[in-house]
C-alpha cells in the first residue's frame, strides 16, 4: 500500500516536473520502500526476542495439547477458540493458566516454569489467536 502510494506520488511528481524522469522515479520508489521496510523488520525481531522463552516453553510443554487440539484445548492460531478467552481479559486467562481448568493442568503441566515464562507462553498463544 505504501509502495503503491509512493509510486503514484512519484509518477505525479515526475509528470509535473520532468516528463521523462522514469529512472529517478524508480530510484525514489526503491529507496522509499527500502527505508520503509527497516522499521517493521526491527520491531518483529524485538518481539520475537522478548517472547523467545515463551515460545520455547509453548513448544516443549503446551504444544502437545494446544498444537493439536488434544483434550479439546484451544488450538494455537484458532481465532474462534481464543476470542471468548481473550475477551475475559489477560488476568483471567493467566489465572486459568496458573491454576488450571478442566483438562488444562495447573501451569499447563510445566510446574518448573516461573510466572514470567508462563506468562510469555500465554502471551505467545494469545497473540497467535488474535
Ligand atoms: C494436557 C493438555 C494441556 C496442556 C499440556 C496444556 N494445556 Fe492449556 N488448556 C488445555 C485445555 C483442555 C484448555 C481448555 C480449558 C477449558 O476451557 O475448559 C486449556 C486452556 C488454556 C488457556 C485458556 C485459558 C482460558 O482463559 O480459558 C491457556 C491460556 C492455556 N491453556 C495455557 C497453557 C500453557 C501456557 C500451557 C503450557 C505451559 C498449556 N496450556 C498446556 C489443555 C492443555
Amino acid at each position: 500500500m505504501f509502495k503503491l502510494s509512493q509510486l503514484a506520488l512519484g509518477v505525479a511528481l515526475g509528470m509535473g516536473i520532468v516528463v521523462a524522469s522514469t529512472a529517478s522515479v524508480a530510484a525514489d520508489v526503491a529507496s522509499a520502500s527500502a527505508s520503509a521496510s527497516v522499521q517493521p523488520t526491527h520491531s518483529v525481531e524485538t518481539t520475537a526476542m522478548l517472547n523467545h522463552d515463551g515460545e520455547k516453553l509453548y513448544k516443549s510443554a503446551c504444544f502437545v495439547c494446544h498444537g493439536t487440539g488434544a483434550a479439546n484445548a484451544p488450538k494455537l492460531g484458532d481465532k474462534a477458540a481464543w476470542a471468548p478467552r481473550i475477551a475475559q481479559g489477560m488476568e483471567t486467562v493467566m489465572d486459568i493458566a496458573i491454576k488450571g481448568k478442566g483438562a488444562m493442568p495447573p501451569r499447563g503441566g510445566a510446574s518448573k516454569a516461573d510466572d514470567a515464562t508462563l506468562r510469555a507462553a500465554v502471551e505467545y498463544m494469545v497473540k497467535a489467536g488474535q
